[in-house]
Formats: structure tokens, sequence, C-alpha cells
């Protein structure tokens, strides 16, 4: 057995590529529309960045990183998100001075190095949007509408949105409090893995999918129903926005995110058709994390969203509709003295703007013109028969066989007409 793609990676291959390259452009289409202006950032980062923004005790953090030390002794990090990379791009380039908002998005590779399943990878897709500057929920709910709109116009309205808040430094530590207090009264009847994060990271314990946890804490205070005032407004007046703009939502009070920096809002986008792991997109507010990164405070939300996972659900629901490219027109030649005249058409139709093809490999007519349908050409010009010597060209509708004879010079033209 020769070599093999790495447990968790995947090769995309051109019969799929073109099914992300639709996928991409429509959700491109849809940045623009919200006004989002592209970043790209380097695959790998300072590991600091990543366990200080994302969180030492989260498990992306303390399992899931592909870290690795330079040959400088350097300990660097391939990406596992981007909201990290981002907000170190926004204070490196003071991308804030120069606007009161700084809207930006991705599409992008992430690396976690996660036990492989269904719709979990090591090496998958992101595309996601930080808007970075303003604080009130006006924004949260444009992040949250330009999430949703994506989906919708892949034709998936069946999203479920869950949203809540997680409340902020103010009232979040009272909370936790609460929080250990109640579960400390049930930590016997928690599994191992939930007992462990009592005391060090207890909101994790509400998002266990073990039934055996889900019972035991099916009673314990939620943070949304502790919120401070200023938290409790702003989750108000989002809901309203929501409301108002037409966006159906769950109320989750156990949705804890799997990253430390979130304050305020917190949201998910699930599906039915995805099993164990049904988040397509996730995202939150996350005021203090420019700060905590060394910049001056910039309150932000953003969201990320699994492409392979999109995908996935496209396909269970045949709603894929970009079509497999193909080459427009395929140029055969009768004889061999045609050939170089054939090669030189190539690239003048190239030139022109029109995807063509030809043989490479010297065969028959009939092998060509097999070869022609094989690539679902539209149309086949063909050179050396009688005509050619008088300066005409046949060119073949290959859609209704039809096939006339034309001056070489109006070809690119009738071509341009004939494919539309
Ligand atoms: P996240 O929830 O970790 O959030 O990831 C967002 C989405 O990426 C998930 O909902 C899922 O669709 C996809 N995803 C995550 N891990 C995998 C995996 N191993 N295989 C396949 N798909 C995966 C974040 O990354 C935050 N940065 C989102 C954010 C942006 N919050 C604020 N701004």
């Amino acid at each position: 057995m020769g070599f093999r793609t790495i447990r968790g990676t995947r090769d995309i291959l051109p019969d799929e590529s073109y099914e992300w390259e639709f996928v991409e452009n429509q959700i491109r289409a849809w940045f623009r529309r919200f006004n989002y202006r592209e970043i790209q950032t380097p695959a790998f980062e300072e590991t600091t960045l990543f366990a200080r923004g994302i969180g030492q005790l989260t498990d992306i953090v303390s399992k899931e990183m592909y870290t690795f030390e330079d040959r400088g002794g350097t300990s660097l990090t391939l990406k596992p998100e981007m909201t990290a990379s981002v907000i170190r791009a926004f204070i490196q380039h003071h991308l804030g001075s120069s606007a009161p908002l700084t809207k930006l998005f991705y599409i992008s590779p992430m690396f976690r190095q996660e036990r492989p399943q269904a719709g979990r990878l090591r090496q998958f897709h992101q595309f996601g949007a930080e808007a970075l500057g303003s604080a009130h929920p006006e924004i949260d709910a444009e992040v949250i509408l330009l999430a949703t709109s994506i989906y919708a116009s892949f034709g998936l309205e069946k999203t479920v949105l869950k949203l809540t808040s997680v409340g902020c430094e103010k009232c979040r530590p009272g909370y936790k409090k609460i929080l250990q207090e109640a579960l400390r009264s049930v930590v016997d009847r928690l599994t191992a893995d939930s007992q462990r994060r009592v005391d060090e990271n207890p909101m994790r314990v509400l998002d266990s999918k073990e039934p055996q946890d889900r019972a035991a804490t099916a009673n314990v205070p939620l943070v949304k129903d502790h919120l401070c005032p200023e938290c409790s407004d702003h989750f108000r007046e989002l809901q309203s926005l929501l409301t108002k703009t037409g966006v159906a939502f769950e109320i989750d009070g156990r949705l804890v995110r799997g990253l430390d920096y979130y304050t305020k809002t917190a949201f998910e986008l699930v599906s039915g058709d995805l099993g164990s792991q049904d988040a397509l997109a996730g995202g939150g507010r996350y005021d203090l994390l420019a700060q905590e990164l060394g910049g001056s405070p910039a309150p932000g939300i953003g969201f990320a969203a699994g492409i392979e996972r999109l995908l996935v659900v496209l396909e269970k629901r045949s709603l894929f509709r970009g079509e497999a490219p193909h080459a427009t027109v395929f140029v055969a030649t009768l004889n061999g003295e045609a050939r170089e005249d054939a090669f030189r058409l190539l690239q003048e139709l190239r030139q022109s703007g029109i995807s063509a093809e030809m043989d490479f490999h010297r065969r028959s007519l009939k092998a060509q013109m097999r070869e022609a349908g094989r690539q679902r050409a539209d149309a086949v010009v063909l050179l050396g028969g009688d005509e050619w010597k008088t300066g005409l060209v046949a060119l073949r509708d290959m859609r209704n066989g039809e096939q006339r004879q034309i001056p070489k010079e109006e070809l690119a033209d009738s071509l341009l007409r004939m494919i539309g």
C-alpha cells in the first residue's frame, strides 16, 4: 500500500470541487451583500495566541491543537479556529483606527486533533465573520442574520437557531459560584469527566451529552436567569430585533460553547440531518478578547461554520444546484495534416474566452468524437475536411447534432452566440 491521506483529512477531488466552488461563491456573495471584507491569516501562529485567546482549559487548547516547535525553538500551532487570529491581525494592523466598525470574513482550513467521526475532521474548513467595534445588539443581530441568510439561500430554512446569553465579567463569577454549589449537591450522579469539571470549568458540565449528566443537572440554575441588568437588556433587545426581522430562535440556557472568550450573546445553528455532530455553525460576542490579546478594548461578535457539514446536509437533501464544469468546445481533426492548425485554433479559442479542449492522443476521428461526447462538449469544431482548405470550418452543435460550415474568422463569434 502506498501513501494515503492522514486520518481525519480528505482530498477534495475534481468531482466534488465544483460543489465547493458553488458553495463558496454563494457564501462570498452574501458576505459582500452584508459589506464584510475578506481577511486571510497564516496557517500557523504562536501557540500562546490560541492558548490565551481560546482558553487553557478548553478541549481545543488542552487536547486538540497541532502544536510543534520550529527549528528556532518557537512553539507554533496550526490554527484551530480563526477568531484569535483575526483579533491578532486587527490589533497588529490597527484595523480599528480607520473605521468605527471593522467587518471581516474568512474562508479557510482549520486544524484540530479530534477523534475523527462523521462530520468531524482533523483538517476541516470554516467560513465565518467577525465584526469589531460595536457593543450594541444590532450588530449581534446582523451577524446572526448573516449566518441564517446563508443557510436559507441554500434551501436550508429549517436549521434551528439556539440562542443564549452567557453573561459578562460582572455577572458570571457570581453565577459560577451558584452553579458550582448546585453541581456539588449532585456530584455523585455525574460522570467522571463532569465531576472533574465542577471545579475547573463548571459551565461545561451543562454541555455534556451524557444522559447521566443531563438527568443529574436537569434542575440546576442557568446563567441566562442570573444576568446583570446590562447583559439582560442586551439579550432582550437582541431577541426583539430578531423577532422583528422574522428570525425564529430557541432560547437554550444550556448552550455552552467550547471556547472561553464568549461574553453575552452565544448561539449555534444546528441541523437534524447531522447526527451527533449537529452544529452547522456557532458564534457569539467576545467583548474582552482584544484586551486579553494585548490590544485596546474592542467589543466584537462573530460566527464560524463548517463547510464539510454544510455539504453533507446539502447532499442529503439533494440541494445542489451547481453543474460540473466541462470544456465547451472540442477541436477535432480529420487527419494529421490539420493537427498543428487545430492546436493553434485551440489557443485562439481559449484566448477569446471559450473553454476548449482537443485530443492529445492522436486518435481517429471516431475516437475524438467519442471523447467529445464523454466530456459533454457543447460543440465540436472539425478541421481537415475539403472546406478547410478554402478557409471554412465545420461546426457541429452537439446538443442537436446540426452541422454547418462557417468562415474560420467567424468561429469565435458563432461559438459565443451558440453557447450563450
Ligand atoms: P466552533 O463551534 O468551534 O466555533 O466551530 C464552528 C463550526 O466549525 C462548527 O459549528 C462546525 O460546523 C465546524 N467544526 C468545528 N470543528 C470541526 C471538526 N473537527 N470537523 C468539522 N467541522 C468542524 C469557532 O470556531 C469560533 N471561532 C466561532 C466564532 C467566531 N465565535 C466568534 N466568532
